[in-house]
């Protein structure tokens, strides 16, 4: 009798995986699913120690068979950035997943070292760089994904941002910052993440990249812990409408792991399936003036 069996031609299975903002939240959920199904990480991250707590126990879950690596960089530092690039570039030989997970909210203005508020830096410029820093070497495997965690929250930003006001002064500024500029800084950066996806898939259309972003949901994660009593509150008690962090986490582990997507890029996804972001995460000027506006960004220093 003919059984009716179809192979899965892609799985993170023996995929190297490079990851951001592991160390919390929906990212160490996500990189602890990855390596059980058995794919071996590399994560990036800003805090050493913390990284040694979470190679620790993914070694103890696959049995030792997976030992994440660890590259540290502080992703609201350009040059940091760079140097974690030359120094993944010099120790991984391929790279087939590069996911962009490591975000941040501050309630107050923070200028980085670059000169650029730090929400912008963290959440859009650190992907941004890193992507152009590695993009080469994701060229060289046969198929490769670049998946960046994005968030419902870029319908906050339904009216665009200024691209030119790079330290978001006119946001954390007189009334605006008592009507929830931060918040918008927020929506903004992800919408650019939105943006970002659907650019750099026109960007990479001739190659085997493909490139995808999603919406985790509400997850109840250690995010927005850093800006005082009043935010953490607020979390505390939206923890109680929201999903665990393996929940969370299960839309970015599909889309590193799915046959489905092979044949998508650009995309924004929700719960598995690609839907369409806010009008404004469609805009393809907007899109394309982000691009070449990131592009000097990143230049700055
Ligand atoms: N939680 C939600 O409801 C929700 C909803 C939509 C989208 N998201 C997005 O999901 C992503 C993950 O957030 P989460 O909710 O899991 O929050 P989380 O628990 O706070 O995790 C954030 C991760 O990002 C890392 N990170 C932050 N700033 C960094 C920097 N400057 N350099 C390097 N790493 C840095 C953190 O490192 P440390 O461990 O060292 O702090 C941590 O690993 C973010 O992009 C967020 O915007 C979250």
């Amino acid at each position: 009798m003919k059984t009716n069996t179809t192979t899965k031609k892609w799985t993170v299975e023996n995929k190297y995986i490079l990851i951001t903002g592991a160390t919390s939240g929906i990212g160490l959920a996500a990189a602890k699913e990855m390596a059980l199904q058995g794919a071996q990480l590399g994560l990036i991250v800003r805090n050493e120690k913390k990284a040694q707590a979470v190679v620790d126990e993914i070694k103890q879950l696959t049995n030792g068979k997976r030992i994440p690596q660890i590259f540290v960089g502080d992703m609201s530092s350009q040059l940091s950035i760079q140097q974690v690039a030359n120094k993944i570039l010099d120790t991984c030989p391929k790279i087939d997943i590069l996911i962009h997970n490591a975000g941040a909210m501050f309630v107050t203005q923070q200028i980085t070292e670059d000169g650029i508020e730090k929400t912008w830096a963290v959440n859009h410029l650190a992907p941004f760089l890193l992507t152009e820093l590695l993009l080469d070497r994701l060229k060289e495997s046969e198929h490769a994904r670049i998946i960046t965690t994005a968030s419902h929250g870029h319908k906050m930003a339904k009216k665009g941002m200024d691209l030119d006001d790079v330290r978001a002064d006119k946001l954390y500024k007189g009334w605006n910052s008592l009507l929830g500029g931060a918040n918008l800084r927020y929506g903004q950066s992800k919408l650019a993440n939105i943006l970002f996806t659907s650019q750099l898939a026109k960007i990479v259309a001739d190659t085997n990249i493909h490139t995808y972003c999603y919406d985790p949901g509400l997850v109840a994660t250690n995010f927005n812990q850093e800006n005082g009593a009043l935010a953490r509150a607020t979390m505390a008690v939206m923890k109680l409408f929201s999903r665990t962090p393996e929940k969370g986490a299960e839309t970015m582990v599909w889309l590193a792991d799915s046959d489905e997507v092979s044949d998508q890029s650009g995309l924004y996804y929700l719960d598995k399936k690609a839907i369409e972001p806010a009008l404004i995460g469609q805009d393809q000027n907007l899109a394309q003036r982000l691009w070449e506006t990131s592009e000097k960004q990143i230049r700055i220093t």
